[in-house]
């Protein structure tokens, strides 16, 4: 099916996706280790066949999630959250084969009921190496005071009998030099523990296929790392697998002045682009460059009753007009996973274009999509 873009809708282009699997297929094959996707940044099970060729399955941060994998994508899921609630971990144990713990007290508590069932179990340990390349503190699993992982100080307490994957993460969008690095600074600093696990699950945050990683390093690191450990080495990147990988296609549906020219969107940062805000960030447009450099330069901005939903300021060769269409570039990754409905507006739908450039929206959301979590 072909249909025109009807915005707001987010495009994976489906050509550029491959190209980002090969990366990681190429990583499994040279570097002889594990990658799973992590679905909390992107999940679109209408292309989990495609990318299961590529990928040896999925990681959840939560139970619903965990199930997605288990039903859409197969092969192995691994699960991980801060803090399993009384029953989750008996439910997930159904589902997933590997469940991973965020500290010696959670491994004491629920460990048995996973190993019962057959489960691997991970551990979660903070190891203080802190690389995030984005948002400070806010993306920092090492920053004082973090929820994230057991501390150094409390290892010697952990029942490493129960434990078969020792499990970090702690980069974002990081290039390879926080891959090498954390890989070097579990080795320098972890090797007692090591020896007592069957597999490392470096996390995810490498930002495999972002121009300028040098994807040789990490195959050499993780090479490395088996040579001196021999050890099953597992990755869960979301991000760095589908960055660059599709758009958010928006319209103009209005312009006002007021000290300067302001567009007003159908796509909001508030409703379809919330990194906009929380990280925050600017994204790129296509054809369009920073304010003040082309002819005509405008605030872009959604239609949500929050003043703050500010996309930002843009300059453009020609002025922009009411249905005009405009593109932000890699939508992708923590995007469509964390839209929200606030004022009535409607999700942004989803479509894929094919490798022979036919586009497929995939999804209907209109008025159910937003009705039905407000309840009977
Ligand atoms: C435990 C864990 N694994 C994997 C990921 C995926 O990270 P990214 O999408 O940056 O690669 C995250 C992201 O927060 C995470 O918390």
């Amino acid at each position: 099916m072909t249909v025109p873009v009807q915005t707001p809708c987010f495009v994976l282009d489906l050509k550029r996706l491959r190209q980002n699997l090969e990366t990681a297929l190429r990583i499994r094959e040279q570097a002889g280790c594990k990658i799973l996707l992590a679905t909390k940044a992107f999940a679109m099970p209408a292309v989990f066949p495609m990318m299961r060729d590529y990928l040896d399955g999925t990681t959840a941060s939560g139970e619903q999630e965990a199930q997605m994998g288990a039903e859409s994508f197969g092969k192995e899921v691994h699960v991980y959250s801060p803090a399993y609630a009384p029953g989750e971990v008996g439910r997930l144990s159904q589902i997933a084969q590997h469940i991973y713990f965020n500290s010696a007290a959670q491994l004491e508590r629920y460990g048995a009921i996973a190993k019962a069932a057959g489960a691997k179990i991970g551990l979660r340990v903070n190891p203080g190496y802190s690389n995030a390349t984005l948002g400070g503190d806010l993306y920092d699993p090492c920053a004082p005071m973090s929820r994230f992982g057991e501390v150094v100080d409390k290892l010697d307490q952990v029942d490493w009998d129960l434990v078969d994957i020792f499990h970090v993460h702690t980069l974002c969008e990081s290039l390879a030099e926080g891959s090498v690095g954390l890989i070097e600074h579990v080795a320098e600093n972890f090797a007692p523990y090591l020896s007592q696990v069957s597999a490392v699950n470096f996390g995810g945050g490498h930002f495999l296929n972002k121009p300028g990683y040098d994807v040789d390093a990490l195959i050499a690191a993780i090479k490395a790392f088996r040579a001196r450990f021999d050890l099953e080495v597992i990755l869960e990147p979301g991000g760095g697998l589908v960055v660059n990988t599709g758009e958010l296609h928006a319209s103009v549906v209005d312009l006002h002045w007021n000290e300067g020219d302001i567009a007003l969107l159908d796509a909001s940062a508030s409703t379809h682009m919330p990194d906009v805000l929380e990280v925050p960030y600017r994204p790129e447009i296509i054809g369009a460059d920073e304010p003040g450099v082309l002819a005509h330069t405008y605030r872009l901005a959604g239609r949500t009753c929050m003043t703050g939903d500010i996309i930002g300021d843009y300059s453009f060769a020609q002025p922009l007009k009411a249905g005009d269409q405009i593109a932000f570039t890699d939508q992708m990754h923590y995007t469509f996973v964390k839209t929200n409905t606030f004022n009535g507006n409607p999700l942004a739908n989803l479509a894929i274009r094919h490798e022979d450039g036919s586009l497929e929206r995939i999804s209907d959301f209109g008025y159910d999509a937003f009705r039905s979590r407000l309840g009977r």
